[in-house]
């Protein structure tokens, strides 16, 4: 009889350890369940909330770099990178423009300047030779090409 009474202790034990284990295992679920419906939901607004317009930004200009990265504006100035576009004028044209008239695949080009500004006599479109205005020098050295921005058209 006590056997048999020990017996069914070792069986009730049993059973109240594998309840208790599944009870835990189903909590650890639950809290884990939560947890994670948690991050889920709140990971979305925050995701959203931090994609902003940037309507208001604008053009600062190289100056309101240099006030905290003075190094690096220094190693800039005068360097490829600063020299790759700049307005066209006497210092910042390299081309010989005096006049100079070349052929280049059938079709002729003339470089030439009135007053301050630099021109380029080349055909149009429809093969009309056209006088361009140089706005903006492209490049620098060994190859600087030239930018004319008539009506909002940017011609290279
Ligand atoms: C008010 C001070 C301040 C101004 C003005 C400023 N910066 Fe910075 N910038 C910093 C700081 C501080 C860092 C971080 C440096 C670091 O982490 O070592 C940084 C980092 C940078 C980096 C990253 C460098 C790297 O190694 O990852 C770049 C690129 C940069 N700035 C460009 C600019 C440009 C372009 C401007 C101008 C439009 C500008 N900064 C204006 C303070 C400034």
């Amino acid at each position: 009889m006590s056997r048999d009474n020990g017996g069914r202790w070792r069986l009730i034990r049993r059973v109240i350890a594998a309840v208790a284990t599944l009870f835990a295992g189903a909590l650890l679920a639950i809290a884990c369940g939560k947890k994670g419906d948690k991050v889920g939901a709140s990971a979305e607004p925050e995701q959203a909330g931090s994609v902003r317009p940037i309507h208001d930004a604008t053009f600062v200009g190289s100056a309101s770099c240099a006030s905290c990265h003075a190094e690096e504006a220094a190693e800039w100035h005068g360097s490829d990178h600063d020299l790759a576009m700049q307005p066209a004028d006497a210092e910042t044209v390299l081309g010989d423009f005096d006049d100079v008239t070349f052929t280049h695949f059938g079709i002729e080009s003339k470089f030439w300047k009135k007053g301050d500004a630099f021109f380029v006599t080349t055909p149009n479109g429809d093969g009309v030779p056209t006088d361009y205005k140089i706005d903006y020098t492209f490049g620098h050295y060994p190859l600087q090409q030239y930018l004319n921005f008539p009506r909002g058209v940017t011609r290279l």
